[in-house]
């Protein structure tokens, strides 16, 4: 990265931080190789149609078997996943079998539906954008929407903040394979 652009992203650390979003694990499928990593970026990215986007690290296993995946599942995490959390966020695909380690279900296409986490989005890859940064991003068109409308309120969901002092499996900038 060029001096410029270390320092941008030095700048905009500790507001990214204050943002504290919610945590979520997402899993996906492909070639019959499962893979799931916990991300904090994601989002709603469309109304009418809906679309939801997830943003993946090139360093992850996930991201490896992502590409070639046609359908994902994004579980939305609460405080009570913490366990989940740590195993989706600490470990990595290329080391660990982490669907030997977790209560899961297969979903819609085998995708991995785990069974601890009860918010969940399921959807099928309708783009995936690569825009130069180590993250890429994929669009998912939902196809089944957990519905708990009495739910647990936002102050119930597991946050990038509650992780502080976790080393992830990967970080974002490992190159692949490595040099
Ligand atoms: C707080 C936190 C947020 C994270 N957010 C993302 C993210 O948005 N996207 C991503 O690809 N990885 C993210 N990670 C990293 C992966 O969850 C982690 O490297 C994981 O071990 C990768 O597993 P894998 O190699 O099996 O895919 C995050 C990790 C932590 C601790």
């Amino acid at each position: 990265m060029t001096a410029d652009g270390e320092s941008r992203a030095a700048s905009l650390a500790p507001l990214a931080a204050r943002l504290d979003p919610p945590l979520a694990v997402v899993t996906t499928v492909a070639g019959g190789e499962r893979a799931g990593c916990v991300v904090g970026f994601h989002s709603q990215c469309g109304i009418d149609p809906p679309r939801y986007a997830i943003w993946l690290s090139k360093a992850n296993y996930t991201y490896r078997i992502g590409v070639f995946a046609d359908l994902f599942a994004v579980h939305l995490l609460n405080r009570a996943n913490r366990a989940v959390a740590e195993l989706f966020a600490t470990t990595t695909g290329d080391e660990v079998d982490k669907f030997a380690r977790c209560r899961w279900t297969a979903g819609p296409g085998g995708v991995p539906l785990l069974d601890d986490v009860a918010d969940r989005i399921v959807g099928r890859r309708r783009s995936l954008v690569d825009v130069g940064a180590d993250h890429v991003g994929l669009v998912l068109a939902p196809l089944e929407v957990s519905d708990r409308p009495e739910g647990p309120g936002a102050e119930s969901w597991l946050r990038v903040g509650d992780l502080a002092g976790w080393s992830a499996g990967h970080d974002a900038d490992e190159r692949h394979p490595p040099r």
